[in-house]
């Protein structure tokens, strides 16, 4: 039997991920999903502070690491899971970690930075897309990433935007370019962006699964796990 494959879906805050992500894992079947940040561990508590607690402080670099070590918590059970023959999905995973970084970068240098989304004077790693994707290199690479993109105008109108920490329309829309920055996805041919705009749920759906099995990523495989390097 060989090994499971690991799913990555990304996207902006409400782009539908946690959608996706649980109807995905639900029509693959033997599988288990996963979501990043993972609140319940040791490390996953203070981040769920940080995200909920605006005078809860940590410098941009603390906070960018801690996501990393996030992952790093549950890196063996990902691997276990995918030789156990476990489909994988992730919601959300290491181009969240960088570009949401990134992101600070540019917004530090806008007026309107308070300090609560990112440090007053920019961190110059922040900037840096090498110092940002270092703590990650070693942690499984997805064999397929999924990106959800949407107008912006969309994102906006959509339901359960909260308090939380990033969730500011003026930083989604540096989030969006970040990302768009950082993920390769002319060249990396594991990288995929769907664009969602004007897409109800089922319409997202088909056109997630579309990509799944082109790409065969239904299937087990007897490819070893790559690692991000
Ligand atoms: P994310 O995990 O990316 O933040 P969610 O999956 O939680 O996004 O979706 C955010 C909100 O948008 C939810 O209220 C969800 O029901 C709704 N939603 C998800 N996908 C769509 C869609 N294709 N069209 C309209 N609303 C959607
Ligand atoms: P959530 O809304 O999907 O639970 O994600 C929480 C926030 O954390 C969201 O605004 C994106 C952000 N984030 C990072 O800044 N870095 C990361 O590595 C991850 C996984 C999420
Ligand atoms: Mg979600």
């Amino acid at each position: 039997m060989g090994r499971g494959q690991l799913i990555l879906i990304e996207g902006l805050d409400r782009s539908g991920k946690s959608t996706q992500s649980a109807i995905l894992a639900e029509k693959l079947g033997k599988s288990k999903l996963l979501k990043f940040p993972d609140r319940s561990t040791s490390v996953g508590k203070i981040i769920n502070e940080y995200l909920t607690n605006s005078s809860f402080q940590l410098s941009d670099q603390t906070a960018h690491l801690l996501f990393s070590a996030n992952r790093w918590e549950l890196n063996n059970e990902i691997i276990e899971l995918l030789n156990d023959g476990y489909f994988v999905i992730l919601d959300r995973y290491i181009y969240s970690g960088i570009a949401y970084s990134l992101a600070k970068y540019e917004y530090s240098k806008t007026a309107n930075n308070s300090g609560v989304i990112a440090s007053t004077t920019a961190s110059e790693q922040m900037g840096d897309v090498e110092w940002l994707y270092g703590p990650d290199k070693g942690l499984p690479k997805p064999d397929l990433t999924l990106f959800l993109t949407l107008d912006l105008v969309e994102l906006g109108k959509r339901k359960g935007w909260g308090n939380e920490r990033y969730e500011l329309e003026e930083f989604q829309k540096i989030v969006k370019s970040s990302f768009l920055r950082i993920l390769n996805h002319e060249e990396d041919e594991t990288v995929e962006l769907v664009d969602v705009s004007g897409k109800n749920i089922e319409e997202v759906t088909a056109l997630i699964w579309e990509v799944v099995e082109e790409k065969k990523v239904n299937q087990t495989t007897e490819r070893q796990i790559e690692k991000l390097s």
